[in-house]
C-alpha cells in the first residue's frame, strides 16, 4: 500500500480524471479524420490512429498540466513529465486503438492518477481513475475508498459491484498482445481455459474489459502483456467494485498477467491458468 501524499482528496482527483477523459474522448470522436477507416490502406491508417492517440495525450497532458501543475505525467505516447507531488498521472489516449480504427464502438480514453513509480512493476497503486468510451457515452469513475461509478450522458452515476459466480458459469474477458510469438502463446493457454468458462469475450480494450468486470457484465477477465496505461484506471475501478485485481501470484497486477474477478472467481481462474501454463511451458518472446 502505498500513502497518498498529505492534503490529496482522492474524489477530487476523480473529478479532474473524469473532466478531462471527456474533452479527450470529445477530441478524437470529433476530429477524427475523415479519412480514416478500414478502405485506407493499413499503414497509412495505423499512421492517422497514432496521429490522434499523441493529439488526445497532447490534451492530457496540457489539461493535467494547467489543472495540477506539480503533478507527474506517464502515457503511451510521448511525453513525460517527472513528479514533484507524489502523484503521477498515467494515461492511455485511445485504448482500443484497433476498434477506433475500424468504428467499433469499444474504445476508450483512461485516465488515472497513481502514487509510487508506474516504471516498476509492484512499485505504484491507482488512487483516482476515469475511463470513458466516447462513442457510447459511459463514464466510469472511482477513487481510493469511494466505490465505483458508472453513468451514462447526464444519468445519475450509480454504483458498482462485482458478481460472483461459479468458474464454469463465467463470462471471461481476455485480450492479445500484438507480438505473433506472445499470441500464439495466449491462443494456447485459452484453449485450455475457454471449456472451463461459460464463453469468452475479446472486446479489444483493457480498459473496458476492467470496468465491465466492475459492473458484473464480465464475470472475470486476464490477459497478459498489458502495460500501466492500459490497467491504471480500470484497475481501481475494478477493486472498488469489490473485485481482486491481481498478477498470478496474487500480488500488483504486471506485464506478466493481470487477472480480474470477484475473489472467489479470481482464485478459480487463477488456479485454472497456473494449470494451463504449466501445460503450455513459457513463452518465446522476440
Ligand atoms: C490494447 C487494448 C487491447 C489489449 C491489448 C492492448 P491499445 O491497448 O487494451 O484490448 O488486448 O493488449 O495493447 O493498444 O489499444 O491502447
Amino acid at each position: 500500500m502505498h500513502a497518498l501524499p498529505p492534503g490529496v482528496d482522492p474524489a477530487e482527483l476523480a473529478r479532474i480524471a473524469l473532466t478531462v477523459a471527456v474533452e479527450a474522448g470529445r477530441l478524437v470522436v470529433d476530429e477524427r479524420p475523415a479519412g480514416l477507416g478500414v478502405a485506407e490502406t493499413k499503414s497509412s491508417a495505423t499512421d492517422i490512429v497514432t496521429v490522434m492517440d499523441q493529439r488526445s495525450q497532447d490534451h492530457l497532458l496540457a489539461r493535467l498540466g494547467e489543472l495540477r501543475p506539480q503533478d507527474g505525467f506517464a502515457g503511451e505516447e510521448r511525453g513525460a513529465r517527472a513528479s514533484e507531488s507524489g502523484i503521477t498521472w498515467v494515461v492511455d489516449p485511445i485504448d482500443g486503438t484497433v476498434n477506433y480504427l475500424y468504428e467499433i464502438p469499444a474504445y476508450a480514453v483512461s485516465v488515472a492518477a497513481v502514487v509510487g513509480d508506474p516504471g516498476v512493476d509492484g512499485a505504484w497503486q491507482p488512487v483516482a481513475g476515469a475511463v470513458v468510451n466516447p462513442v457510447t457515452g459511459e463514464r466510469y469513475t472511482a477513487w481510493l475508498g469511494g466505490g465505483s461509478w458508472r453513468s451514462v450522458g447526464d444519468e445519475e452515476p450509480r454504483r458498482l459491484h462485482v458478481t460472483e459466480t461459479s468458474l464454469g458459469q463465467a463470462l471471461c474477458g481476455t485480450g492479445f498482445g500484438y507480438d505473433a510469438d506472445r499470441r500464439a502463446w495466449q491462443a494456447a493457454v485459452l484453449t485450455h481455459v475457454l471449456p472451463r468458462v461459460r464463453d469468452i469475450r475479446r472486446l479489444g480494450s483493457a480498459a473496458l474489459d476492467l470496468c465491465r468486470v466492475a459492473e458484473g457484465s464480465l464475470d472475470v477477465y486476464y490477459e497478459r502483456g498489458l502495460n500501466p496505461w492500459d490497467v491504471a484506471a480500470g484497475w481501481l475501478v475494478a477493486t472498488e467494485a469489490g473485485a481482486v485485481v491481481s498478477d498470478l501470484h496474487g500480488q500488483a497486477p504486471r506485464a506478466e498477467l493481470t487477472l480480474a474477478g470477484a475473489p472467489v472467481l479470481h482464485t478459480s481462474l487463477g488456479t485454472a491458468l497456473e494449470r494451463a501454463i504449466e501445460q503450455v511451458g513459457p513463452e518465446n518472446v522476440r
